[in-house]
């Protein structure tokens, strides 16, 4: 008797430990599935837990420097770390150790990075120039306990390029004024006054201060009040010059959370001047940087010359956190070169995926029937102002949908039946962008990414980045237009795997 109780648990535990198995190995296959289908093969990626905005980026010695909002140890916001990857062409990045950890002054927020090549803040050793980062830290318990300043601007400091960061013993270096939010100093060196420049965001408006050495601020103006728009907080601000025409112009952007275009996160920017203590536009017309809903708080890279690079998190605060990928959440968009245009009198900044960024050489469309890869960039050159839709499509039927409406003059991406969208309500739609241009025919440039499309139409006037889930991957492109010579100019080229 004992002995057929003993088979039978021995049966049951047996049983039991190959269901265990069997579920695991589901459970694993779901992750290698979710991989496969969500991971992006050209964009950057944290390789486990949560991301948002890119912080602190330079580039020194033939490298990029990419930081990130990053916590580690779930796939939502939590306890912010700056996360650390490098890359040499912008396009294939190598994981490196979190580089900064929260303290007792707060949590690591959004900032910039400088490289102090004079050694202004002292802190460098050996002769040789210290890496300053200068970000927010945000205190909970301050803020839990319903105090208004508990967002402080600090600074760090790395002796070996970049990997290590010591915090600065007397941080913050400058103080909460006596309001909420005061947030993401941005860093640049202005040349002319020369002097150190930091924009930090406060509420609904920028401030500017200056220094000599980064440690010691002044306060030197405020700028936004009266201009662009105000339907959420501003975040993530910066200011960079640019040449046109031989001439300098200063470009300040700003996040805003809500009140893009399509919802949610959007980047809005001025072009105008700057002389050291106050920004001024040269415009009162609002102007986003990209009119979809997937790019929020980008900023450039400091220490780029008159390059200026410029990369956002591809994502919205509306449902960045409810996303279906597994492991991790998020991508940061591809990093953009900046120009400024003109257009009937307004001055434009556009954007355009830098030249780093290189495919295998294009086909024809034509050629192409049922098999595309994950991917690729999409071209269509000098076309006529005509109603084209360009659809990706799976097995599913389901369908991500691009391109132009005449009668409205608008570009747009609709996701409605992209794939997945059951995780909120606001993410099936249709987005829409104003065509900025007025040239006679128009050109696109998209990159597509297993789970993402940016769209660069004339030279990069008007830009558009969504992000979609699609259950199957898509494997089908079709050209939808009354003109019939626009398939026979659309071509592919897959991404070249490194
Ligand atoms: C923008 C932002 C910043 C802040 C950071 C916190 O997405 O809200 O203003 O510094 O994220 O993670």
């Amino acid at each position: 008797m004992r002995a057929i109780a003993k088979c039978t648990m021995l049966f049951v535990l047996a049983k039991l430990f190959v269901l265990n198995a069997s579920a695991q190995n589901h459970a694993q296959l779901q992750i290698d599935s979710n991989e496969m289908l969500y991971r992006p093969a050209q964009h950057f990626t944290p390789l486990k837990g949560w991301m948002n905005d890119p912080n602190g980026m330079f580039y020194l010695d033939g490298v990029y420097h990419l930081y990130y909002q990053h916590y580690p140890n779930a796939t939502v916001w939590g306890p912010m770390h700056w996360g650390h990857a490098t890359s040499r062409d912008l396009m294939h990045w190598e994981h490196k150790p979190i580089a900064i950890y929260p303290d007792s002054i707060g949590m690591i927020f959004s900032g910039s990075a400088v490289v102090d090549k004079n050694n202004s803040s002292g802190l460098g050793i050996n002769g040789k120039a210290p890496l300053i980062a200068i970000f927010t830290q945000h205190n909970m318990d301050g803020e839990k306990a319903g105090k208004i300043d508990f967002q402080n601007q600090s600074i760090a400091y790395s002796n070996d390029g970049g990997i290590s960061w010591k915090m600065y013993a007397g941080n913050p270096v400058v103080k909460n004024p006596g309001i909420k939010d005061f947030r993401d100093p941005k860093v640049i060196w202005h040349e002319a006054s020369k002097k150190w420049v930091m924009i930090v965001a406060v509420k609904n408006k920028v401030s500017l201060y200056s220094s000599s050495n980064l440690i010691a601020w002044s306060k030197e103006s405020d700028f936004g009040t009266e201009l662009g728009s105000h339907d959420g907080v501003w975040e993530c601000p910066d200011l960079f010059s640019l040449e046109y025409n031989k001439k300098q112009y200063w470009v300040l952007t700003v996040s805003i959370n809500p009140g893009g275009p399509n919802k949610g996160s959007a980047t809005q920017y001025f072009v105008g001047n700057f002389d050291g203590k106050q920004f001024t536009a040269n415009s009162t017309k609002t102007k986003w940087m990209d009119y979809g809903a997937d790019n929020y708080a980008g900023v450039t890279w400091s220490n780029t010359g008159d390059r200026k690079i410029s990369i956002g998190w591809m994502s919205n605060w509306l449902y960045a956190q409810q996303v279906p990928t597994v492991n991790w959440r998020s991508a940061t968009t591809t990093a953009r070169a900046l120009s400024l245009q003109t257009v009937k009198g307004e001055m434009y900044l556009s954007s355009l995926p830098v030249k780093e960024v290189k495919f295998a050489a294009s086909k024809s469309i034509q050629g192409i029937s049922e098999k595309i890869a994950s991917a690729y960039k999409i071209n269509i050159p000098s076309v006529s102002l005509q109603d084209f839709t360009i659809s990706l499509s799976n097995k599913q039927g389901e369908h991500i949908d691009f391109g132009y409406d005449q009668k409205t003059n608008q570009f747009f991406i609709d996701r409605t039946n992209a794939g997945n969208h059951d995780f909120n309500s606001e993410f099936a739609v249709k987005h829409f962008a104003p065509r900025i241009s007025n040239a006679h025919s128009t050109n696109l440039e998209i990159i597509i990414d297993k789970a993402s499309i940016e769209m660069f139409a004339d030279n990069g006037l008007t830009v558009m980045t969504d992000i979609f889930f699609p259950t199957s991957p898509y494997t089908k492109i079709n050209v939808i237009s009354k003109d019939r010579s626009l398939k026979e100019k659309v071509t592919i080229s897959n991404y070249l795997t490194p």
